[in-house]
């Protein structure tokens, strides 16, 4: 089924990293459709070896920023999800960071914002999962607090034609 590129391309190219949120919470609507996309992800030999984490109780985000070093901001959105990923799988970290890419652009085509925080190669991605109740053979591969807009940030990008090569790669 093609939809034709209007709406899906926008959703893409509108997307930026959201770190300050308003206090709204989010729709339960929203937030099982976000997860539908997530779900929906590719996966080596469609494994899918993954669990999604929804918090929001303001105490648990409150921790989970107190862990977070770079997302500190997780304690005031209204919603943090969390991926986690099956260890003994091994393209775990490819599929759930694909599953976290769709929920980010899931939110979006609601208009809800979100930032990826790093989980896999932090050191509190076990406190985290420890937090969270979550059994050992499962990993954190990312945090995903979200929100509607209160700020958005336009990152810098590299110029496209500076990292595409055709066919064969050349310094010229
Ligand atoms: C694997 C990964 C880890 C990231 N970790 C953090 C983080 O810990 N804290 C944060 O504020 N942003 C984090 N980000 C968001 C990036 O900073 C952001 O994507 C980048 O600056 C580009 O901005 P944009 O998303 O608006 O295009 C992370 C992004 C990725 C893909």
């Amino acid at each position: 089924m093609y939809l034709g590129p209007n709406l899906g391309l926008t959703i893409l190219k509108t997307r930026h990293s959201i770190r300050k949120y308003k206090d709204d919470p989010i729709e339960e609507k929203i937030i099982k459709n976000a997860l539908e996309c997530a779900h929906l992800a590719p996966t080596a030999r469609n494994e899918q070896p993954w669990l999604f984490g929804v918090v929001k109780e303001k105490e648990t985000l409150e921790k989970i920023a107190d862990l977070a070093d770079h997302g500190r901001f997780i304690k005031d959105a209204p919603i943090c999800f969390a991926v986690f990923g099956k260890r003994d799988a091994e393209y775990y970290l490819e599929d759930c960071s694909a599953a976290t890419v769709q929920l980010i652009l899931g939110l979006w085509a609601y208009g809800v914002g979100s930032c990826w925080v790093a989980g896999e190669k932090k050191e509190y991605a076990e406190a985290v999962r420890e937090l969270l109740d979550v059994p050992e053979e499962y990993t954190l591969v990312s945090l995903l607090p979200a929100g509607y807009p209160m700020d958005v940030k336009i990152a810098d990008k590299k110029i496209l034609d500076d990292i595409v090569f055709e066919e064969k790669y050349s310094q010229e």
